[in-house]
C-alpha cells in the first residue's frame, strides 16, 4: 500500500487516492472499535468480509436505482470508489428497537416498530455523534432541504429492499447506519450518493430462528464468536471467502 497516497485513516478503513481523478480506494482493516473508540480490538478477517459484503450490497442497491460511490472491488481488502464529500451525518434506519434507542427510551430490545424510523446523528467523534434533528441539520446548513429529502427517500428504499434481501437468508434487519456524500464530479447526473460501506459493522442482523446476533454487537457486548458470525453472514449471502492473502 506504500505507493498510494493516504487521504484519511478511520477506525475501520483507510482511504487512499485512487488511480484516476475523482476516485478513491477504500482499504478495509480488521480493526474494530466501539463506544467511540473506547473499546478497541480486532476481528480477524473482518476487512476481507466487509469489503466483499459491501461490494455485494452496493451492487444490488445500484441495481434497484440507488446511486452509490462504489465502482469495483480491486482486491481482498480494497475497493475503488468515486470520491465524495461526506455529509457529516450518520443516517440510521430502525425496524426493531435495539441499542441506543432501547437505552434512551427505556424500551426492551426486540420490540418491533409499527413503522420504520429514520434518525440522524452528527458525525463528530469529539461530541460522541449526538442525535440531531432535521431542523438542526437545515439551520446549521449541514445539508440542504432537497438533499435531506433525497437522503431520507433513499434510506427508506434501501431499508425496504434490504429487509427482504436479508430475510431471504434468514436474517432480520434490525437497524443500520448509512453515510451519504456529494459526488465531486457529479457523474451520471447524480449528486448525492450512498457512500462508506454496508456490513455487519454498521447494521444489526438477528437470526430469525435462534434470535442470535450476527453483527458487531457480538464484539461491542463481549458475546464472542464475532469472526464466525461475520463468516456466517457472508456464507449465507453466497460471498466467497477465498482470499489472496
Ligand atoms: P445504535 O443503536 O447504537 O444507535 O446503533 C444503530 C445502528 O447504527 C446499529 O446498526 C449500529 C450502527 N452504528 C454505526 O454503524 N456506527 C456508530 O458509530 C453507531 C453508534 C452505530
Amino acid at each position: 500500500m506504500s505507493d498510494k497516497e493516504m487521504l484519511y485513516e478511520g477506525k475501520a478503513k483507510i482511504l487512499y487516492k485512487g488511480p484516476r481523478p475523482d476516485t478513491i480506494i477504500q482499504y478495509f482493516k480488521d480493526d474494530a472499535t466501539a463506544f467511540n473508540n473506547v473499546k478497541k480490538g480486532t476481528i480477524t478477517g473482518k476487512g476481507i468480509i466487509n469489503n466483499k459484503i459491501t461490494e455485494l450490497v452496493m451492487t444490488r442497491l445500484s441495481e434497484i436505482g440507488i446511486p452509490t460511490h462504489f465502482i469495483e472491488r480491486l482486491s481482498d481488502r480494497e475497493q475503488l470508489c468515486h470520491e465524495v464529500q461526506i455529509i457529516p451525518l450518520e443516517v440510521i434506519a430502525r425496524n426493531t428497537v435495539a441499542g441506543s434507542m432501547a437505552k434512551k427510551f427505556g424500551l426492551e430490545e426486540g420490540l418491533k416498530l409499527p413503522r420504520p424510523i429514520i434518525e440522524f446523528s452528527l458525525k463528530d467523534d469529539d461530541l460522541g455523534d449526538p442525535l440531531i434533528a432535521e431542523n438542526h441539520i437545515l439551520a446549521l446548513e449541514i445539508a440542504a432541504e432537497d438533499e435531506l429529502i433525497e437522503i431520507m427517500e433513499m434510506t427508506a428504499k434501501v431499508n425496504d429492499f434490504l429487509r427482504g434481501f436479508f430475510a431471504g437468508i434468514g436474517l432480520e434487519l434490525i437497524d443500520f447506519k448509512l453515510e451519504f456524500g456529494r459526488l465531486t464530479d457529479g457523474e451520471d447526473g447524480h449528486f448525492i450518493v450512498l457512500a462508506d460501506e454496508f456490513s455487519p459493522d454498521n447494521c444489526r442482523l438477528w437470526d430469525f430462528k435462534t434470535r442470535e446476533k450476527m453483527d458487531k454487537d457480538r464484539f461491542r457486548r463481549d458475546l464472542g464468536g464475532e469472526v464466525e458470525a461475520y463468516q456466517e453472514v457472508a456464507r449465507r449471502l453466497g460471498v466467497s471467502l477465498e482470499t489472496e492473502e
